[in-house]
C-alpha cells in the first residue's frame, strides 16, 4: 500500500490526469490504480505519457518510438510489444478498445475520456476553480428534489443525498451544485470518490484538485487551513466506499472552515455532526390499477426516463406513438434504468 509520505509526495509535486480508475502523474512517472501504484515499465509509460497528452488524436508510430526509445533506431515490433504491454496493465481489450486504439499502419489514438488538472507543476490557485461535471441532458422529474435539498443550505453545511445505486443521486447532486454556484464565490470543487478504496487518499485527492503545493504535514490540517476564509462548495460523490474517510475529511473541513458547504452523495449517511440526510425517492411511477396509455403513461417521470433511454438506447422511436394501453410493468421501472457506468467503474477498479 502507498506509504503516508508517499501519497504527500505525490500531491505535492503534481496533479493528476485521471482516466477510469487510474491516475497519471507525468513528471513523477507514476501510475495509480485508484489508489495503488501500478508497476509498468518506463517505455510503456512513457508512451501512455505521450497518447493522453495528445488524447483523442493520432500519435503516429514513428513519435511513439521517439519518445519511448529517444535518439536510437528500433523495430516496429518493439512498439507494439510496449503497447500490448500497457493494454495489459490497464485492463484494456485489442479488439474492444477503451483506453488505447489503434489506427492501422500509422499509429494509436487515446480514446477514453480523461480529466487533466491544469499546470504543469502544483501552484496554489487564486482563481475560482469549478470542475464540476455537466450534465448532458436536464434531469427528468427532479425538480422538487432539487429545490428541497437547494433550500436545505439555507440550515445546514453538508447535505448528503442518500438512496440506492442508480436512483439518480449523482444527477440530482450536480444539477444542486450548479444552482449554489453563484453563491459560493471561491469556486467549486468535484470529487469522484468512486474509484478510491482506501479512505487516507482523500484529503491528498482533494489537496490535488486545490493544487495545494504544501501537503507535506496533514493535509487534512492544511486543506483546513486553506479553506478557512473561502466560501467554496465541495462535491462529494460516491462516499459510499470510503464513508468514514469522508465522514472525517467532512467533519474536519465543516468545522475548521465556516463558509464552505458540502454536497454529498451516498449509498449511507455520512453521520456527522451537522449532516442534513435527504433520502431521495424514486421517480414517480403509474398506480397499479391504471389502464394507461402511452401518453398519460409519459406524464410520469419514471417512464418518461425509461422511454427516453430505450429510444437512446434502441432506436424504437415508434414507442412514442402508439395510442394503446400502456402495459403495467412487472417490476419498478427505474431499476431498469440502472446505468453501468459506475458499476463498471467499480468492478474495473475490483479487477
Ligand atoms: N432524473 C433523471 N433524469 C435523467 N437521467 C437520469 C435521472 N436520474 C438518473 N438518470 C440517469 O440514470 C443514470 C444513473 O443516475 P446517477 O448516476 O445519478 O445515479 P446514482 O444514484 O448516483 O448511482 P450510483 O449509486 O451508482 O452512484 C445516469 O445515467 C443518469 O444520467
Ligand atoms: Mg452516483
Amino acid at each position: 500500500m502507498q506509504g503516508q509520505a508517499d501519497l504527500t509526495a505525490i500531491a505535492t509535486i503534481e496533479l493528476a490526469t485521471i482516466f477510469g480508475s487510474f491516475f497519471l502523474y507525468p513528471a513523477r512517472h507514476l501510475l495509480l490504480k485508484g489508489d495503488e501504484p501500478v508497476t509498468i515499465g518506463s517505455r510503456a509509460l512513457e508512451i501512455l505519457i505521450a497518447l493522453t497528452e495528445r488524447a483523442g488524436e493520432l500519435v503516429t508510430k514513428d513519435e511513439l518510438i521517439s519518445r519511448a526509445w529517444p535518439g536510437a533506431t528500433v523495430e516496429e515490433s518493439n512498439l507494439r510489444a510496449q503497447i500490448a504491454l500497457l493494454r495489459k496493465v490497464l485492463g484494456d481489450d485489442h479488439a474492444a478498445a477503451r483506453y488505447i486504439a489503434a489506427v492501422p499502419s500509422r499509429g494509436y489514438r487515446f480514446i477514453a475520456p480523461l480529466s487533466r488538472a491544469q499546470g504543469d507543476t502544483a501552484t496554489t490557485v487564486t482563481a475560482a476553480p469549478n470542475n464540476l461535471p455537466r450534465l448532458l441532458t436536464q434531469p427528468i422529474g427532479r425538480e422538487q428534489a432539487i429545490r428541497v435539498v437547494e433550500g436545505r443550505f439555507q440550515r445546514f453545511r453538508l447535505v448528503t443525498i442518500v438512496g440506492p445505486g442508480g436512483i439518480g443521486k449523482t444527477t440530482v447532486g450536480l444539477s444542486v451544485a450548479e444552482r449554489l454556484a453563484s453563491s459560493y464565490e471561491h469556486g467549486l470543487c468535484f470529487l469522484d470518490l468512486a474509484p478510491i478504496s482506501n479512505p487516507q487518499a482523500l484529503p491528498f485527492m482533494l489537496a490535488s484538485q486545490l493544487r495545494l503545493n504544501d501537503t507535506s504535514h496533514d493535509p487534512t490540517m492544511h486543506l483546513g487551513a486553506h479553506l478557512r476564509d473561502k466560501r467554496m462548495l465541495l462535491v462529494f460523490d460516491s462516499c459510499e466506499l470510503v464513508l468514514d474517510g469522508a465522514a472525517r475529511l467532512a467533519e474536519t473541513l465543516l468545522r475548521e472552515a465556516p463558509e464552505i458547504g458540502i454536497v454529498a452523495t451516498s449509498r449511507e449517511a455520512l453521520r456527522v455532526e451537522g449532516e442534513s440526510v435527504y433520502r431521495l425517492p424514486s421517480l414517480d411511477m403509474p398506480p397499479p390499477a391504471a389502464g394507461l396509455t402511452a401518453a398519460d403513461a409519459l406524464e410520469f417521470p419514471a417512464i418518461r426516463l425509461f422511454v427516453e433511454r430505450a429510444i437512446s438506447f434502441q432506436g424504437c422511436r415508434s414507442i412514442r406513438q402508439q395510442p394503446q394501453a400502456w402495459p403495467r410493468p412487472r417490476t419498478p421501472a427505474p431499476s431498469a434504468l440502472r446505468h453501468r457506468r459506475r458499476s463498471d467503474r467499480r468492478a474495473d477498479r475490483d479487477r
